[in-house]
């Protein structure tokens, strides 16, 4: 592998303001990622590391896919753009009508955006919306989770519940209330699957009914299953308690699955694996296997249908984005689902699941190990804190796994896994034999 040199000035390390990034360390120590090929980075020393992320839970299928990059640039030859104001394209609606097999009726109807911050925004807005143009505009409040991630726009934040995300951006939207997280060590460490315990955390949601009052409630937004706060999974029945508690208050249950769509946790959605079916599903990433950035709100008939025969004539969701299903990401998502479907990775993440959970759990005997979490193909590993020094234990073993030729994700101290759909079983002991050895070194 040639060694690329871009010759990047001071200046230039300047002009890109990272995201989510300590950008003066960057500028110390940079590192360029140049090239991908199925499972595998390149950076620019021409070091080649396993992508144990799936870039950043989104390249689902591995990376460049052809059958994706031929998609995207026959599309740009036929029609570069079109947007979707009054007028439309009928790569859109082919695309939404193939997207919406994939995930549980009555959820038929999409509402494309640009990112997962744009889908929880847009789903955020339809609820409020839907229970004004139902009568019941009094219903303003929205609750979320602690440790919650919903991506980065105001309404999103407002949802959220991890505090440095947080704690930059003043008192955010007005009325928006947490329900408890679920992570409980002390009961539920290391556990196969689901944890048992903790089923008792959704009637925290009545709780907030109790003291908010149900008719102020619009809608509870949660990821079925964590992500960025570290993964957790639900306990054992709780998402049914919550489907149960919103279903008596008249409150809209929204899945965030812009990381659990797609294949990640062995189905094509965590509605479909848990079988509980939200009013709204937000997805983003693996929609079009990361290539062109797009997200979608997936719909029920319900909401859909009470815009559709409720609301004054003329346009019926004052919402949407300029480029709203842009025939770019609906070519490159196209072609994203006849690899999902042809290559059946929607369900690679069960045949996969015995040995990742065994190979996850394995790690429980490590030294400082408190706990392994661990489902189709995400995973988690939390390392106790250095005294004095959080999460440092977390960056030194994901920096010395990435040398070792596996790139994992630090957390604070909890190394995350979430790679491309397409893993083998040996790349799977690859994984988990590296982050043994580098939680061992770094000790
Ligand atoms: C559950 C969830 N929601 C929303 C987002 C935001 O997505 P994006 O970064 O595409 O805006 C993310 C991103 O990781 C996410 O994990």
């Amino acid at each position: 592998m040639t060694v690329i040199d871009h010759n990047l000035t001071p200046e230039a390390l300047d002009a890109f303001w990272m995201p989510f990034t300590a950008n003066r360390d960057f500028r110390a120590h940079p590192r360029f990622i140049v090239a991908a090929d199925g499972m595998y980075y390149t950076d620019s020393n021409g070091h080649r590391t396993l992508d144990g992320s799936a870039g950043l839970w989104c390249v689902n299928a591995g990376h460049k896919r052809q059958q994706i990059n031929d998609a995207i640039a026959a599309q740009l030859e036929q029609l570069d753009f079109a947007h979707s104001f009054n007028s439309g394209h009928p790569l859109a609606f082919e695309f939404a009508s193939r997207l919406i097999q994939h995930f549980p009726d009555p959820l038929n109807h999409v509402f494309f955006t640009n990112s997962g911050s744009e889908s929880v925004d847009t789903a955020l807005k339809i609820a409020l919306a839907c229970q004004k143009v139902r009568g019941e505009g009094s219903r303003t409040r929205l609750i979320g989770r602690e440790k919650g991630y919903h991506g980065m726009g105001f309404g999103g934040l407002s949802v959220s519940g991890l505090v440095k995300n947080r704690n930059q951006f003043g008192p955010l939207l007005p009325g928006a209330d947490h329900l408890r997280h679920t992570h409980d060590i002390k009961r539920n460490a290391f556990s196969r699957g689901l944890p048992p315990h903790g089923m008792e955390l959704a009637d925290d949601l009545q709780r907030l009914v109790d003291l908010h009052g149900a008719d102020t409630i619009a809608a509870v937004i949660v990821e079925p299953v964590g992500g960025a706060g570290g993964v957790h999974l639900p306990p054992e029945g709780y998402l049914k308690r919550l489907r149960e508690i919103c279903d008596a208050n008249g409150i809209l249950l929204i899945f965030d699955e812009v990381i659990t769509g797609f294949g990640r946790i062995g189905a094509s959605c965590a509605a479909n694996r848990f079988g509980v079916v939200p009013d709204m599903i937000t997805t983003a990433k693996g929609i079009t296997n990361a290539t062109v950035p797009m997200g979608g709100v997936l719909v029920s008939d319900a909401i859909y249908d009470s815009f559709m025969s409720e609301s004054a004539a003329g346009v019926e969701l004052f919402h949407g984005y300029t480029y709203s299903g842009h025939p770019l990401a609906c070519a490159a998502g196209l072609a994203t689902l006849d690899i999902y479907e042809s290559e059946g990775l929607f369900t690679r993440g069960l045949e996969l699941n015995d040995h990742w959970m065994d190979s996850a759990l394995a790690l429980a005997e490590l030294p400082n190990v408190i706990d392994v979490r661990c489902m189709g193909l995400i995973c988690a590993v939390e390392m106790a804190p250095r005294e004095g020094a959080p999460m440092q234990r977390g960056a030194e073993a994901s920096k010395r796994c990435y040398e070792s030729g596996v790139w994992l994700r630090n957390i604070g101290d909890i190394l995350v896994s979430s790679p491309p759909l397409i893993i083998s079983a040996e790349e799977i002991s690859l994984i988990f034999n590296t982050m043994r050895e580098a939680i061992l070194v770094t000790g």
